[in-house]
């Protein structure tokens, strides 16, 4: 594989325009196609109920069939075979006006169980079929659903914490379920992580919430999930501590179907997009999160221990010692890690941080205390190996500047920021670095904007809110974006009508236009085969409404991707009809 240094050209495509359509839009001569969309069975042995376009299957099927609303993914090859291996995905949330056949008209239990069965990960045993086409293995003993009742285990300092203990688990190390799963990160001993993003959402909160419950945006009925209704674990007002129990990064083993998944507490709680892993030369775990949040904060954890040799098995408590910092960027193109150690600097008992797993617990607390900056929603984290070099989207944030809110500093530096940017950094000496040297690597944005705040400085195709990211072995940075649905083909995006995949040479900073998403999508996550000839990439939410929730008495009002019924997040596959590498 070339390393991402070599020379000669790295995108070799040409350009899609931004063309509108009830379609994934891909280069000249590449194809696209759909693999796994919501509904569809995992492949459990003996439990492969069809989906039904209707939205009519039970809770007990739904579990046992791929989630909703697919977001990170990753691959991981079976025995050394390029072309048969696992994908594991996270299906973010639930859009519950297409769940059900009357949407949320009426309200069950049931309700309640197949929403949370809806979310969570999946794990999918795929393999490449003779004309070049990728296929789900059913049956398959590694198929298998976690959902957010999937019983998990407390890792790190705040295991057994007194803020973790529930009614339900007294002693603060057994929780049930994970959601709000965004990005995704593998981790080089064979493991996926993944962040628990707004899980606040999804619990009834106190109307006169105290000062951590603020701090978290816990209030009345969350997000409108319901869950309280039927299940009393998500009414915070009884179970207070159970929004404790969310916010972590989760880890788990794909290759072992009987695996429990643990929250990495020493990694801190935060609404986290996701969580990337880089190696220092000495062979420590560097684990890279944020917050995908107004004004919330970038982290990394730096492991105490090296990766063993051995596989999961061998590292399943790495990720449970190590040091936790929060970023500080400086105008000067210079910036600091913070480390968040109980006892050090304003984290003290008398400040209202009495160990560490209360640090842990109240990041968001400590990384105030600490002065850290505070950022435009960081969403996914790339990692260069090759440069060493980080990269992290910040999506958007057009409240900055606005009364009672931070102003533009060097790293944010626009205020009505509808558009983005991506921002990189090089640590000083090694991954572990505790100052680094950054600076912009674009600001998103469409040079035919007339507001110059949304013009940007892009070298190629416009774009704007870029989320998903990631580097392939060649050294290409992938690109996926995620305006809104009320943000799209309307003033600053009024050219952006769908959200898209750029590809982007980090050398020269040029950006191409590679995929287009249906109305309504996102596109998340992005990984290849280890023979770099197949790209996986997920499409989100298509014919997202701009109100909260589709419309059960016309489904597909907005689009009707894939297959012309109502409309489902899938897994896209594409290739080069001519079977080469990706992007050349
Ligand atoms: Fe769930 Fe930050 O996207
Ligand atoms: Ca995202
Ligand atoms: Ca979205
Ligand atoms: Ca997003």
């Amino acid at each position: 594989t070339p390393a991402g240094d070599s020379t000669g050209p790295l995108l070799g495509f040409e350009s899609v325009s931004m063309s509108v359509g009830d379609r994934v839009t891909v280069p000249r001569g590449y194809v696209a196609s759909v693999l796994a969309p919501w509904g569809e069975p995992v492949g459990v042995p003996g439990n492969m109920p069809a989906f039904k376009p209707d939205a009519s299957n039970t809770a007990d099927e739904q579990a046992v069939q791929m989630g909703m609303h697919h977001d990170g993914l990753h691959f991981y090859p079976l025995g050394g075979d390029p072309h048969r291996g696992l994908l594991v995905m996270n299906h973010e949330y639930t859009d519950d006006g297409l769940l059900h056949p009357d949407g949320m008209a009426t309200w069950s239990a049931e309700k309640v169980r197949k929403a949370q069965a809806a979310h969570g990960f999946s794990v999918i045993e795929i393999a490449r079929q003779t004309d070049g086409s990728w296929q789900v293995v059913r049956p398959s003993r590694y198929a298998r659903r976690v959902t957010a009742y999937t019983p998990m285990l407390v890792g790190g300092p705040a295991a057994g914490h007194a803020l973790l203990r529930t009614a339900a688990d007294p002693g603060g190390r057994r929780v049930l379920g994970t959601m709000n799963n965004c990005a995704s990160g593998k981790t080089p001993w064979g493991t996926y992580l993944a962040g628990e993003e707004n899980f606040f959402g999804y619990f009834h909160g106190p109307a006169q919430p105290d000062a951590h419950a603020k701090r978290w945006g816990l209030r009345p009925n969350g997000w409108g999930y319901r869950w309280h209704e039927h299940d009393e674990r998500f009414d915070a007002t009884r179970h207070p501590n159970e929004p404790n129990r969310f916010g972590w990064i989760v880890e788990f083993d794909p290759s072992d179907p009987e695996s429990t998944p643990v929250k990495r507490t020493a990694i801190g709680r935060g609404t986290h997009e996701g969580a990337t892993v880089a190696v220092t030369r000495d062979g420590r775990a560097v684990v890279y999160s944020g917050e995908d949040a107004r004004f919330e904060y970038l982290y990394k954890f730096v492991s105490r221990d090296a990766i063993r040799p051995g596989g999961a098995k061998a590292n399943r408590e790495l990720l449970d010692h190590g040091t936790l910092y929060v970023a500080r960027f400086d105008a000067d193109g210079r910036g600091r890690w913070l480390p968040l150690v109980q006892g050090q600097g304003p984290l003290t008992a008398a400040q209202g941080f009495a160990d560490q797993g209360e640090v842990l617990v109240k990041a968001r607390q400590a990384s105030d205390a600490l002065g850290a900056t505070k950022m435009d929603r960081p969403e996914w984290l790339a990692v260069d190996p090759q440069r060493r070099e980080v990269y992290c989207t910040l999506t958007n944030n057009t409240s900055r500047g606005t009364e009672g809110q931070p102003a533009t500093d060097a790293a944010n530096p626009r205020a009505n920021n509808t558009m983005g940017q991506i921002i990189r950094w090089q640590e000083d000496g090694d991954f572990d670095g505790i100052t680094f040297a950054w600076n912009h690597f674009v600001l998103a944005g469409d040079p035919a904007n007339t507001r110059a705040e949304a013009q940007g400085n892009v070298k190629g195709d416009a774009f704007g809110s870029p989320d998903g990211l990631w580097i392939d072995p060649r050294g290409v940075l992938w690109i996926d974006t995620d305006a809104s649905s009320t943000q799209m083909g309307k003033g600053d995006y009024a050219r952006l009508p769908q959200n898209a995949m750029l590809a982007a040479d980090v050398r020269t900073g040029e950006i191409r236009r590679f995929l287009v998403a249906p109305p309504g999508s996102e596109v998340t996550g992005a990984t290849m085969s280890p023979d770099l000839r197949t790209l996986f990439v997920n499409i989100q939410h298509p014919g997202e409404t701009p109100s909260e929730r589709s419309d059960p008495a016309d489904p597909g009002r907005y689009s009707r991707w894939p297959d012309g019924g109502r409309p489902r997040s899938a897994t896209v596959v594409v290739r080069r009809l001519d079977g080469g590498v990706i992007g050349t």
